[in-house]
């Protein structure tokens, strides 16, 4: 059950969900984090996104400060509760992150990513439904948007089960995915 109802003093920076703990993204975290930002295997859809050296997962820590800083909500590390049946990854170690994250200041950018062990159990939408939660606590009328690349289709799987609507399709101008089809999903009908 979510803890949204009896806030922790440490606000949104600590959840946890029916199978999951959440916690800010940190620094420390980068390790492990690293693992799974590092596995081939969690970019199929964007080889080229994959982060080569524990640096490059650090520089994405880096910027995801600031929106804990000056928003007041961020990403989190993602870690097991409890034994998941048939998986062999241990309660509190970290399996991914996700969350919400405003970068440019007008929406929430949502995000995860989840080491391949632990797919297909639902553990995605768990940590959207409670990242759409914390969003409209903390300021409603910032949208929610997660930005998917068209074949990626597990992540779609994931926005529309948690009701967002396909608000816009773009062609990605630059970056690792330039000339990539983008989904732009929104948790409101946007202008
Ligand atoms: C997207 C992601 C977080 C989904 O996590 P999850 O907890 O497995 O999500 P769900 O269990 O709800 O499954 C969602 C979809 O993933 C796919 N999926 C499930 N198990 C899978 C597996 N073992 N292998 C490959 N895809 C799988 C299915 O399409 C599923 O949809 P379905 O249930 O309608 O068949 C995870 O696949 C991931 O980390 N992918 C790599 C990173 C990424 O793409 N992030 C999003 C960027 S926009």
């Amino acid at each position: 059950m979510s803890e949204l109802e009896t806030p922790a003093a440490d606000g949104f920076r600590s959840h946890r969900t029916e199978r999951l703990e959440l916690h800010a993204l940190v620094m420390e975290h980068v390790e492990a984090v690293h693992d799974v930002y590092g596995d081939p295997a969690t970019w199929s859809h964007l080889p080229q996104g994959r982060h080569a050296t524990p640096q490059v997962t650090a520089a994405m820590i880096a910027k995801a400060q600031p929106s804990w800083h000056e928003y007041g909500l961020g990403y989190w590390s993602v870690l097991l509760k409890a034994p998941l049946p048939g998986c062999s990854l241990r309660p509190g170690e970290i399996i991914g992150t996700g969350g919400v994250s405003v970068v440019d200041g007008d929406v929430w950018n949502l995000g995860y990513r989840l080491t391949p062990g632990v797919w297909g159990r639902g553990l995605a939408g768990e940590i959207v439904r409670e990242a759409l939660a914390c969003a409209r606590a903390v300021a409603p009328g910032r949208p929610v948007v997660a930005r998917v690349l068209s074949e990626n289709t597990a992540s779609r799987r994931v926005v529309e089960r948690a009701g967002m609507v396909l608000v816009r399709e773009e062609t990605e101008r630059s970056g690792p995915a330039a000339g990539r089809k983008r989904l732009i999903f929104s948790d409101r009908h946007l202008p």
